[in-house]
């Protein structure tokens, strides 16, 4: 997809996780990172096949580097693993996340409540960290962090999810205030609803019940909060978008929507 025509960002190395499906699927230009191998060669062929229609020449670079971030010493290895003319990494968009299940609290298995916070929030701290610090050295970067609607308001049967997203929102504007005395920029998204694989993931492959959070209206897709990141960061470097608060038309919060319109 041509979502990163931006004249500002030709010839940028950005960095996403989670880009093997969904959100960061609509990206491109960029290092490719997520667990499944062959979604990130898919991912990486549609970029490529994008770029070339496109027309521009600069950038066209989307390697893929198998990740999962809630595995530390994957992170510490990170930039190993890309390949050495992209390392100068000016974009990170820390994208990796997901829910499961909507139990209510006190029925939530042990191991989702982990595999949530470790990735979520684990492993988008670990990841923030090792770029930040290059960042500092560079006094440049940008770092857009993907949080959710549920990182503003709590819903029943999304306790953890919530919670995660709700530490991504406080663990962005903790780095937004440090950083005020550099040029790194520091956003985060939050999206409401989004048709990707998410919902198929909550319900651990239910794709019926997945479909069922969308009847009735047109949620977002993962192009619409592509487009998001990239007008981020494609703002004039003086520019800081802290934070993008962007929904479907008849959404109005996790639990307010209207199903009639569609
Ligand atoms: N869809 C929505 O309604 C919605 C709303 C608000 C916020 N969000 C947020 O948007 C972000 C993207 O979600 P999405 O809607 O695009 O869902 P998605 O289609 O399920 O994509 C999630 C991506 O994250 C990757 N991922 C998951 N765990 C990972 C890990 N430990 N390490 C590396 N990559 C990992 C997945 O790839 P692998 O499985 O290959 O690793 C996949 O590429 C998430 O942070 C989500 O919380 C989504």
């Amino acid at each position: 997809m041509s979502v990163f025509n931006s004249s500002r960002l030709l010839g940028r190395n950005v960095l996403v996780t989670g880009a093997s499906a969904g959100i960061g699927a609509a990206g491109s230009n960029v290092i490719l990172c997520a667990r499944r191998l062959e979604s990130l060669k898919a991912v990486a062929e549609a970029c490529t096949t994008a770029h070339k229609e496109s027309g521009v020449k600069e950038g066209g670079n989307f390697p893929i580097v198998q990740l999962d971030v809630s595995d530390k010493q994957q992170v510490a290895s990170l930039l190993d693993k890309i390949p050495e003319n992209l390392r100068k990494v000016d974009v990170l968009v820390n994208n990796a996340g997901f829910v499961l299940g909507v139990e209510r609290v006190g029925t939530i298995a042990d191991s989702d409540i982990e595999a949530m916070f470790s990735t979520n929030v684990l492993g988008l701290i670990s990841v923030t960290q090792l770029f930040v610090k290059e960042f500092k050295t560079r006094n440049a970067g940008h770092i857009i962090n993907v949080g959710s609607v549920a990182g503003r308001e709590a819903y029943a049967g999304g306790s953890i999810y919530c919670a995660t997203k709700h530490a991504v929102n406080a663990f962005s504007g903790s780095l937004l205030r440090e950083l005020v005395d550099t040029n790194i920029r520091v956003t985060e998204i939050q999206p409401g609803m989004v048709e990707t694989e998410f919902s198929i993931v909550r319900f651990r492959g239910n794709k019926a019940a997945a479909d069922k959070v969308y009847e009735g209206l047109q949620p977002l897709v993962a192009q619409d909060i592509a487009e998001e990141i990239v007008w981020a960061a494609s703002r004039p470097p003086h520019v800081n978008i802290a934070e993008l608060f962007v929904m479907p038309v008849n959404q109005a919060s996790p639990t307010i929507n209207y199903r009639g319109g569609k």
